[in-house]
C-alpha cells in the first residue's frame, strides 16, 4: 500500500487490508510506504489513527517509511493510492515483471476507473470517505486473491 506521506492513506490501507486477511487467517504480508520520505519514522497522522479505531483497527505501531525498489521483490502486488503514486512507483520498475505488480487500488472496487483515493491530509472531513473507500477495495482484494473466503 503506497501513498505520498505513508502517513495517512496507505496506514490505514495497511490497517483494513491485516484485520481482514487476521479475520480469514490468510498468509499474507501487509506492509505500507510513502513514495517520499517526508515523514519517515513518524507515527500515522492523529486523524488516520482516529478514524481506525472507530472502526476497531489498530494503526498506532505503524512507522512510516519510503517505498524502495527493494519492494518490489518483496511484495506480489503494490497498491497505489492515486495517479501520482502510480507513476512515482512505476518510475522505480526495471521490468515488465516489476510494472505489472503495480496497480490503483481502487482499480479493484472499480475496475478500469483509474479512481483515486484523495489526499485527507488538508482536509480534516475526508478521513471517513478515505477508510470506507479502503475498506470496500481492501475487501475486493481479499475476495480476489483469497481462496474459500
Ligand atoms: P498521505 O498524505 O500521502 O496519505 O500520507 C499526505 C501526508 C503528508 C503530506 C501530504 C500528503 N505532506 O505534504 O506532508
Amino acid at each position: 500500500m503506497v501513498c505520498l506521506g505513508n502517513i495517512c492513506r496507505s496506514p490505514i490501507a495497511e490497517g483494513i487490508l491485516k484485520s481482514k486477511i487476521e479475520k480469514h487467517g490468510l498468509p499474507w504480508t501487509v506492509d505500507s510506504a510513502g513514495t517520499s520520505s517526508w515523514h519517515s519514522g513518524e507515527q500515522p497522522d492523529n486523524r488516520a489513527i482516529a478514524i481506525t479505531k472507530k472502526y476497531g483497527v489498530d494503526i498506532t505501531y505503524q512507522k512510516a517509511r519510503q517505498f524502495s525498489p527493494y519492494d518490489f521483490e518483496k511484495f506480489d502486488r503494490i497498491y497505489a493510492m492515486d495517479a501520482g503514486n502510480y507513476r512515482d512507483i512505476l518510475r522505480l520498475a526495471l521490468t515488465d515483471d516489476e510494472k505489472q505488480k503495480v496497480e490503483m487500488i481502487l482499480n479493484e472496487s472499480f475496475p478500469g476507473m483509474n479512481k483515486q483515493v484523495p489526499d485527507p491530509y488538508w482536509n480534516d472531513n475526508g478521513f471517513d470517505e478515505v477508510y470506507k473507500m479502503l475498506d470496500e477495495a481492501c475487501e475486493a482484494v481479499v475476495k480476489k486473491y483469497a481462496v474459500n473466503v
